[in-house]
């Protein structure tokens, strides 16, 4: 992929360097555009050395060339890291004055941007108001890191590392590219508008539960399921790409998917559904939208023994289980004004119903806005990459209408499906004067 690489002026400007090599160990190809002030910290040598390419930053060197226009032209992704207070607030107000800021004018490829400064900078009003801009016209905002600032101070405005920066902007443009390509057929299969989904969900607060929960018997041993947790964390991944701030409630979930989430989710982890329900009944007190992909135990061990069970001779064993709460049903009992709640259902039909007339019947059940649900019967979805899925929800017209659309790709494709269809739900369509 084509990458340009803005660079502000802030002391964090050292770390592109670490971005450069980064992206080009992936295969990319890297055009930094430093600003002057950039040049302060960090010199044209060292960009040119480490990306391969000759480095400017006026709008007046190499007019033949128009770089103005041409580098924003050429870009498949642009990144601006770091991005100062300044230029943020230059982006925001559509200046291009120098060859960063013109870069980003023109281009109308994906942009990332990751900011950088000082705590009392970043909680400014006039930043704040600058950053939600950017996220209403679908850039995207990676949330600094909270740590040490250059001076004594601490606080949020930390860039984040080098490898977060890049598993953002990457999953930011795969995002918006595979909007972009699958808009018009998800549309068709959904008979639904497609909705863009970079920055569509910008702004909002987005639980998701993943991953399945586990009900301990005795102090080694617990009752589990299958669930891999991927689907939840493509969920997670996709909503934080369209700009919404994540909180993933993790029950357990296949080794090495948490590793590398982007920093700004927030992980709690979780074991059993009582945990569950618990962790969900305090973010759900502040989130805008709910989506339940863990898959639940629906009953627990009656009793947690202190101590390991042992067998007893050749006798069998019989375990009390008693019933688990139904978090998605108190999430929409409890539900605040607005709130919008998705919940996912995995099926299989038998000789009496359909596994899409069981979901049907569990859509209407739970009261959920979105019921995603898969048909499991020739056990296609557990841990596999590639899935498919019927996305159920209230029709437009009688409330015991229910729109049924058929998505299918990795479980990536399907998040993004999904979210984009959440915002098209939950963004409230602006009424022209
Ligand atoms: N769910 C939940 N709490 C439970 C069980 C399920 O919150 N105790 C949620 C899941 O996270 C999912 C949805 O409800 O979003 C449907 O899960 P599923 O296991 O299919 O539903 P059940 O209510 O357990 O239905 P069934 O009778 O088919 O087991």
């Amino acid at each position: 992929m084509r990458i340009v690489l803005g660079v502000a002026g802030g002391i964090a400007a050292y770390k592109s360097a670490h971005l450069i090599r980064r992206l080009r160990e992936l295969g990319h190809t890297v055009t930094v555009v430093p600003t002057a002030d950039a040049l302060k910290f960090v010199g044209a040598p060292t960009f040119e050395a480490l990306s391969g390419q000759p480095v400017t930053t006026d709008v007046f060197d190499e007019v033949d060339k128009v770089n103005h226009v041409r580098i924003g032209h050429e870009a498949e992704l642009l990144i601006v890291a770091p991005a100062t207070a300044n230029t943020i607030a230059k982006i925001a107000a559509g200046l291009a004055d120098d060859l960063l800021t013109a870069s980003v004018l023109t281009t109308t490829a994906p942009i990332v941007v990751a900011p950088a400064m000082h705590t009392e900078m970043w909680h400014n009003p006039a930043t704040v108001a600058n950053i939600a801009t950017l996220r209403a016209r679908g850039v995207h905002v990676l949330d600094p890191a909270v740590g040490r600032l250059t001076g004594p101070d601490s606080g949020p405005g930390r860039l984040p590392e080098p490898e977060e920066i890049v598993a953002f902007a990457l999953a930011a443009a795969e995002a918006d590219t595979a909007e972009a390509g699958t808009t018009e057929t998800a549309a068709a299969e959904a008979g639904t508008a497609g909705t863009d989904s970079a920055g569509a969900l910008s702004g909002k607060r987005v639980v998701v539960s993943a991953g399945g929960t586990r009900e301990a018997l005795d102090p080694v041993r617990f009752l589990g399921n299958r669930s891999s947790g991927k689907q939840g964390i493509a969920l997670a991944r996709a909503a934080f790409a369209a700009g919404a701030q994540v909180e993933l409630v993790a029950a357990h979930v296949d080794s090495g998917l948490l590793a590398d989430l982007p920093a700004g989710i927030t992980v709690t982890p979780i074991e059993s559904t009582l945990d569950l329900q618990a962790a969900m009944a305090t973010a759900a007190e502040h989130a805008d939208i709910i989506i339940m992909a863990a898959a639940v135990a629906d009953f627990r061990p009656a009793r947690l023994a202190d101590a390991k069970l042992k067998k007893s001779g050749d006798e069998g064993m019989s375990i009390e289980l008693v019933q688990n709460p139904d978090v998605l049903a108190g999430l929409v009992a409890d539900r605040r004004p607005g709130q919008f709640i998705v919940g996912f259902a995995a099926e299989t039909g038998d000789a009496a119903h359909t596994a899409h007339e069981y979901a049907e019947a569990k859509f209407r059940r739970k009261g959920a806005d979105l019921l995603v649900f898969n048909d499991v019967s020739a056990d296609r979805a557990f841990g596999h990459d590639v899935t498919e899925v019927v996305i159920l929800a209230a029709g437009d017209g009688a409330s015991d209408v229910v729109d049924a659309a058929t998505l299918a790709g990795t479980k990536d494709d399907v998040a993004q499906k999904v979210v984009a269809e959440i915002a098209r739900r939950t963004t409230p369509v602006e009424s022209t004067p």
